[in-house]
């Protein structure tokens, strides 16, 4: 038989050197010395082959607009909100559509080939969800796009957000968002988690709530959404964004939440580029990090994955599109140094996204052909160089090559 595409050579991130055959977009065969033709051969010997890169959580509808109309010069979360507001208002949809392509654009030529962006439905013109679903048609079968129906000022405390929510799920937005914390009372914020979690039970969706983004130990809407996730039997289809307060709790407490998540198979995903900048801001010294617990809900077995949540954008003046930078990034703020921890920072870029998102990807035979090329050889070595991606395939298409670049420096003699 002729493969349509033979990956030679290539370094597993379990370090085993093996061939990839893709046929008909899915992995036909992993294994050494593959003899069989193919259409086109690449040749990786000695190079990292990785699953794809995955951005976990996103917000698409904002990207790229760094300075429109203003800066944001408490570098808060709270001005961010505010000045996300005034753009939102101002942004036409064209140019939500041309900012999003340019950075999946970006994105892809760095490996990822999967991203779950919230998007902001509360605006009435709707705009933001009209370009988003857009985008997601645009880039079929190179990207995968999954949207999330996120109501910025809350469910309850914006008029009328609860039917944006509805009328984008209608639409075809796929997953139900919510920001409890943001809502005017602890209370509304259970009541929001819960609504969010029977409107996921009535149409077969994923839940994945902005979530106790907040320095507040008693911010605990966590709890709830475990609560609620077992209740409605949404075990394994449920993701907690950010739980940053969990950074603040009282450790007892702690003790009983986490087998809770672990409990309700509830993700987390942490966001270390913008936790780190965004937590701790009313703190004198010692100043807190912000992330979440990543170390100890890995170890109590929750799905945790990383993302990236903003690059220029009203939040956050950076971001590259480059998941290794928020890996990396990711693996400091949690003190994650040891061997079998950077290995584990990148699987929460690769694969614990995937589950999270519930993708097939994956090096596997019968998974989807999707793959990343690294110029490095194994995956702390991404971490550590974040490398140029030499080729990005995507169900079994070459979406992006990039050449390393030649270096030019004087020897030392
Ligand atoms: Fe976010």
């Amino acid at each position: 038989m002729t493969f349509e595409l033979i990956v030679k050579g290539g370094l597993l991130p379990d370090g085993t050197q093996a061939d990839i055959a893709i046929s008909a977009g899915r992995i036909a065969a992993v294994e050494p010395g593959i003899t069989a033709p193919a259409r086109e051969v690449i040749d990786a010997t000695g190079k990292l082959v990785s699953p794809p890169l995955i951005d976990c959580h996103f917000h698409m509808d904002a990207t790229l607009s760094y300075g429109t109309p203003r800066v944001n010069a408490s570098g808060t979360l709270l001005e961010g909100i505010a000045l996300w507001g005034e753009l939102k208002t101002l942004q036409t949809r064209d140019e939500i559509v041309s900012r999003a392509l340019t950075y999946c654009r970006e994105a892809m030529g760095k490996g990822v080939l999967a991203i779950r962006s919230h998007v902001d439905v509360t605006d009435k013109s709707f705009r933001t969800v009209e370009a988003l679903l857009e985008v997601r048609e645009t880039i079929k079968g190179k990207m995968d796009l999954q949207l999330v129906a996120f109501p910025q000022d809350g469910w309850f405390r914006a008029a009328g957000a609860e039917a944006q929510v509805i009328r984008a799920l209608d639409a075809g937005v796929d997953i139900v968002g919510g920001i409890p914390h943001g809502e005017r009372t602890m209370a509304d914020g259970a009541a929001a988690v819960r609504t969010a979690c029977r409107i996921a039970a009535e149409r077969g969706l994923m839940v994945d709530l902005h979530c106790d983004e907040t320095d507040d130990p008693l911010s605990r809407h966590i709890e709830t959404l475990a609560a609620e996730t077992i209740a409605f039997g949404l075990q394994g289809r449920v993701a907690g964004s950010h739980l940053t307060s969990m950074h603040s709790m009282d450790n007892y407490y702690v003790s009983k939440l986490i087998p809770l998540i672990a409990e309700a198979r509830v993700a987390a995903i942490a966001n270390p580029l913008i936790n780190i900048t965004l937590q701790g801001r009313a703190d004198t010294y010692p100043k807190r990090r912000g992330m979440t617990r990543v170390p100890e809900l890995l170890a109590a077995g929750v799905n945790v994955a990383f993302g990236q949540d903003c690059v220029m954008d009203p939040w956050y003046p950076l971001g590259s599109g480059d998941m290794l930078d928020v890996a990396h990034m990711g693996l400091h703020v949690a003190l994650m140094t040891g061997t079998e921890q950077m290995n584990r920072a990148f699987q929460m870029i690769t694969e614990a996204p995937a589950q999270v998102m519930g993708l097939d990807f994956g090096l596997r035979p019968g998974a989807r052909g999707s793959l990343v090329v690294l110029d490095c050889a194994t995956p702390i070595e991404a971490l550590r160089l974040r490398p140029v991606r030499k080729v990005v395939i995507s169900d079994g298409k070459v979406v992006a090559r990039t050449t390393p670049p030649a270096v030019n420096a004087d020897q030392f003699a």
